[in-house]
């Protein structure tokens, strides 16, 4: 099969060769980004009178069929034509004959698969921005449905200090809130068009760069040819920020999975989230935050298999940068996957309140609001907190908890103890008295979700 670029060529390309540097089987995703951007490159180049303003036209409705028919899948690409920009070029010529071959005028396929990767991102990049507001809207909803649902907060997985399960999961609703400010951020530099730099060092023809770079809506154009077809941060940047979501998605999962274990019983997952095992009949597995926890380790792989391919590659495009791909597409999907099962997961779990407070009244959480007890009656800190850990020993020699304690027997460890401390000791204090900006007391989860609730509103453009 002739090659577009075969008149320098004597003998036919080695069949392995072909395979091997053939990007089609997975380039093919660009497909309709390789358009837009051909679109908006042809009514350039007939607005500057480069090609006659007829044969535009001609190469604009070639393309507009063949993107039908990609549409109706009713397109074959082939390894022949190498990857997704040339097979779309042969497919126009064949489709409307040589004039099709103007298209290329004044562009490189190294500007174009560049523009293409800035089309595909941007577009993505704000997919993946609506889909955290989903998760985020979840956990709201979650959250607001128990402020007053307490469980013990961890440190070292060691019971701490008891919380309101809402503090707890609105913790990411933050994460996640920062995730898409990254991304949000990132669109800035996405918004780059590389379109017109040509091989690296710029064109012949007289171009306009700004109304390519509009018509594709991208709001700045990379000043610099050698770097625009040579920039894959903005790709690196994604994968970076896909990295960090998906440890945030981690975290969660495996609380879940703790959470959702015979042991903890703190949260059920819906049936529809779980599987069963082939031998144990009792068996209800949290496979799915399993998975979500598992799949961040080829996010992270992406990231550095795409770092790793930049790393000391001169100038300009190489052929090493065609690998920016499946690791990109790959982590779009398993971004992708992971949000649109994370919301409802997390919106049909049932949380199990009693057995949260089960846990809070049975530890010694609130020997921390004891220590501060005896601090506010003039005791320095430090000796507050020696007294508590005799007493927590105490009790745990005595099998009891402080609740269970009798005021004589806490006031052989200091005559400061009143009778108020039985009060102050129940879950619900505990957490009532965290008032804190930014702490767990009911009143500051509450003005956290009206936040939350006032940011995530605010962040849809009203109809
Ligand atoms: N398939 C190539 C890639 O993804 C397109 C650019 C090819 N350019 C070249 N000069 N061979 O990187």
């Amino acid at each position: 099969m002739t090659k577009l670029w075969g008149g320098r060529f004597t003998k036919e390309t080695n069949k392995l060769v072909e395979e091997f540097t053939a990007s089609i089987e997975f380039d093919k995703e660009l497909a309709l980004e390789d358009i837009q951007g051909s679109m908006a490159h042809v009514q350039m180049l007939s607005d500057c009178n480069i090609i006659p303003k007829d044969d535009a036209k001609t190469i604009q409705h070639g393309l507009q069929v063949i993107q039908n028919k990609i549409n109706a899948g009713d397109v074959e690409f082939s390894v022949a034509h190498e990857d997704i920009h040339m097979n779309i070029e042969k497919l126009l010529i064949d489709e409307i004959g040589p004039v099709g071959g103007k298209l290329h005028t004044g562009r490189s396929r190294n500007d174009q698969v560049a523009t293409d990767m800035h089309l595909y991102l941007k577009k993505q990049t704000e997919m993946i921005i609506s889909l955290l507001t989903e998760v985020q809207s979840s956990i709201l909803i979650k959250s607001k449905e128990n402020v007053q649902t307490i469980l013990p907060g961890y440190t070292h997985l060691q019971r701490a200090q008891p919380v309101s399960f809402a503090h707890h999961l609105m913790a990411y609703f933050w994460m996640f809130e920062r995730d898409k400010e990254r991304l949000q951020d990132s669109l800035k530099r996405i918004n780059w068009s590389p379109l017109g730099a040509g091989a690296l060092a710029g064109t012949t023809f007289p171009i306009d760069r700004a109304q390519t770079a509009s018509l594709l809506g991208f709001d700045k154009i990379y000043p610099n040819s050698m770097d625009a077809v040579s920039d894959r941060d903005f790709i690196v940047e994604f994968l970076s920020h896909a990295s960090l979501i998906m440890t945030h998605i981690s975290r969660l999962s495996e609380e879940m999975v703790i959470w959702s274990s015979q042991e903890f019983q703190f949260i059920e997952l819906d049936d529809s989230f779980c599987t069963g095992s082939s031998i144990m009949p009792q068996k209800k597995n949290p496979d799915v935050p399993e998975l979500l926890r598992a799949k961040t380790g080829r996010v992270y792989g992406n990231l550095v298999g795409l770092l790793t391919v930049l790393k000391g590659l001169p100038l300009a495009y190489n052929k090493d940068m065609q690998e920016d791909k499946e690791g990109m597409f790959d982590t779009v999907k398993t971004l992708v996957g992971s949000l649109k099962l994370l919301a409802p997961m997390i919106h049909t779990m049932t949380v199990n309140e009693t057995k949260m407070y089960e846990a809070v009244s049975k530890d010694f959480s609130n020997a921390t609001d004891i220590a501060d007890y005896l601090v506010t009656k003039g005791l320095p800190f430090r000796q507050a907190h020696e007294i508590i850990g005799k007493i927590v020993l105490y009790a745990i020699n005595q099998d009891k908890y402080l609740l269970g304690l009798t005021l004589d027997e806490y006031k052989e460890f200091s005559p400061l103890f009143a009778e108020d401390i039985f009060k102050l000791l129940q879950p619900k204090h505990v957490v009532g008295a965290k008032k804190s900006e930014g702490g767990t007391s009911f009143e500051q989860v509450e003005s956290q979700l009206a936040l939350a609730e006032k940011l995530l509103y605010d962040a849809v453009p009203s109809s």
